[in-house]
């Protein structure tokens, strides 16, 4: 058995990750001062007796990570009682993020919304994909299609009266930091149905932007000669994983699918069956993927066709590239906040400011708050970042390590404490053999539980958060990595036609967690009776 287990990342591939046309370097941020700063000093030391005058705060992304941080704070005593407020945006119509559909079709150079694809459904079972004790409705399937995850935020939102704080169909375009190390406010340029720009001043500014929506693109030698020449009767086209949107798109074409993340594997099994052929290019071809012909990285193009790196040659009518996302933050990096260096690798510009390779934004507290000195260290925070990992759940305990960190700066230790331990984060990242500023905000295998316990455990040592002496990550959400067998098991399920007599009624998280171990258990005696042995499995390899 080469299984493992049922969560994975949506992430992109290492290889195919190369560096793309744009390099920027902002000369300013050069001449910023090198010392870092200490937190304002109008700060009380003790929790108990804070008394920061009322502030606001900008969000700005109104799916899971953004929908998580509002609710943190409007939570907080600060936002029902003391004056302090808080405003989302986001420029779609509704909340949900990549969950709420496109209507639009779109082609480059142009980006969707969302890469939503009608037949999307989720790799990851679904109690695994919640807030704390918010579960899914039940008769919800372990693994269902995408309106359901969009319905569940829009009852997220509403349960915790969250609208009313949302500004929808208001883009930012541009935020800077007017004022010193100590303090200050961000200027944040917005603009709302009627296009007109306004600039709104926001004390603290959360980025919950999402990661899945500038598409990495990456450039092969020959391309260019490939696409002109196209033969009598034939087209060539390549096209991002983020434009996929129907397999019938591609009926009679032989086509080629770029990436072993879960956008490219998806895509390869939808069109399979549809195409004439598919061809399936990966990193550790090798492996057999059932229908479609693997074949190792592409090595460059000619007017002829692909020549892959074992010499093999390709004349495909589309390349689908599920080749992963940029690491990109436009309206910061407009505002002079987020420089993007593509070809950064260490840590030598920390003290200058904020910089993102496109994998990777640093130097940043546990992936949430900016450390660049030229603001307070709870001034800046990004929700959402990491990846490998359940995203409601870590959302809510990033939101609300971000929610008393705002509230509260005193809880915070000092910028170069705080970079201390990142320089450490970053070491453990070196030990497991991967780079840290190409690993970027991808939890190491086994650690996404602990990293969520830790920024809480942080919070109830600082009397942040009462101690209620349970873990934040219970223990059925880490029990789902051991469940090898249950996405077949739901798999065969559904093809019986009985789902409905495993979800029906079921409605806690305790229930819910019950369902996914018996589902599992349901399916390892079914496999070990029958003597099924699944050499690779294509779907949960990850
Ligand atoms: C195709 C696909 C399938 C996935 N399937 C799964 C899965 O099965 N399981 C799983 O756990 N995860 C999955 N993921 C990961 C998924 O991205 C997360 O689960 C999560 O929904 C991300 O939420 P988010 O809030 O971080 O970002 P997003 O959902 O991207 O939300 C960001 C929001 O910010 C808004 N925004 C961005 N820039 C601006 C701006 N300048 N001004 C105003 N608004 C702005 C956008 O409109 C958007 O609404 C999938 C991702 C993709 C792309
Ligand atoms: C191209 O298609 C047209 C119309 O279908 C056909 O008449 C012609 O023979 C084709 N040419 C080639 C080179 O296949
Ligand atoms: C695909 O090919 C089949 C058989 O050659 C043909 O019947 C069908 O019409 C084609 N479909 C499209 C969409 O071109
Ligand atoms: C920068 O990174 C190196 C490791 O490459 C580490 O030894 C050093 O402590 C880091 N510096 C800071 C200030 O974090
Ligand atoms: C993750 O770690 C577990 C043990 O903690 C191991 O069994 C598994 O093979 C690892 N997976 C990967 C992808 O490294």
């Amino acid at each position: 058995m080469h299984i493992f287990v049922g969560l994975h990342s949506w992430c992109v591939p290492d290889k195919l990750f190369l560096p793309s046309a744009i390099f920027m370097v902002n000369i300013q941020r050069l001449l910023f001062s090198f010392l870092s700063s200490n937190l304002p000093t109008q700060v009380p030391l003790h929790p108990e007796h804070a008394s920061v005058p009322a502030k606001s705060v900008a969000i700005v992304g109104a799916g899971s990570a953004g929908l998580a941080m509002l609710k943190t704070l409007l939570d907080l005593e600060q936002f029902t009682h003391g004056g302090w407020k808080a405003v989302l945006f986001d420029e779609r119509e509704s909340v949900g993020g990549i969950w709420l559909p496109d209507q639009n079709d779109v082609s480059p150079p142009a980006i969707p919304q969302t890469p939503l694809y009608p037949r999307l459904r989720t790799n990851t079972p679904v109690p695994s994909m919640t807030y704390p004790e918010f579960p899914f409705p039940p008769g919800t399937p372990l693994y269902p299609s995408h309106e359901h995850i969009e319905a569940y935020h829009l009852r997220y939102a509403k349960r915790y009266n969250l609208l009313d704080s949302i500004r929808f169909k208001h883009r930012i375009h541009k935020a800077t930091w007017q004022g010193s190390p100590d303090e200050g406010q961000w200027d944040i340029t917005v603009s709302g149905e009627d296009g007109q720009l306004q600039i709104e001043r926001f004390d603290h500014l959360v980025v919950a932007t999402g990661n899945n929506h500038i598409p990495h693109i990456p450039v092969w030698q020959g391309q260019d000669e490939w696409l002109e020449k196209v033969p009598v009767n034939r087209t060539r086209t390549i096209i991002h994983s983020v434009y996929y949107r129907k397999p019938e798109a591609f009926s009679n074409q032989t086509v080629l699918v770029v990436g072993n993340g879960p956008s490219g594997r998806d895509a390869a099994q939808q069109i399979l069956g549809i195409a004439e052929k598919v061809y399936y290019s990966f990193r550790h071809a090798g492996e057999e993927v059932a229908g479609v012909i693997v074949k190792p990285e592409i090595s460059h193009f000619t007017e002829e066709g692909l020549i892959f790196v074992d010499g093999t040659k390709l004349d495909p009518d589309v390349v689908i590239l599920g080749t992963g996302y940029e690491m990109l933050k436009p309206f910061l990096t407009e505002g002079g906040v987020l420089d993007v260096d593509l070809l950064a690798r260490d840590n030598s510009t920390i003290y200058r400011g904020l910089v993102t390779n496109a994998r990777y934004i640093f130097p940043l507290y546990r992936h949430i708050l900016s450390l660049d000195p030229k603001y307070p260290t709870n001034a800046l925070a990004f929700i959402g970042l990491p990846s490998a990992i359940a995203n409601c759940p870590s959302d809510y305990a990033q939101s609300l390590f971000a929610a008393h960190a705002i509230v509260n700066p005193s809880i915070l230790p000092q910028r170069h404490v705080l970079l201390q331990e990142l320089a450490l984060q970053e070491e453990r990242v070196r030990a497991a053999g991967l780079h840290p500023y190409l690993n970027g905000h991808k939890m190491l295998n086994g650690t996404s539980s602990d990293y969520q316990d830790e920024l809480i455990e942080f919070l109830k040592e600082k009397n942040a958060i009462p101690d209620e002496g349970k873990r934040y990550v219970e223990q059925w959400r880490r029990d789902i990595f051991t469940y090898q067998y249950m996405k077949r098991g739901w798999a065969r399920i559904e093809k019986l036609g009985i789902g409905a007599d495993w979800t029906r009624g079921v409605e806690t998280e305790a229930e819910w967690a019950d369902v996914m171990r018996r589902v599992n258990e349901w399916q390892k005696r079914w496999e070990t009776e029958n003597d099924i042995e699944f050499k690779v499995d294509y779907e949960l390899a990850g």
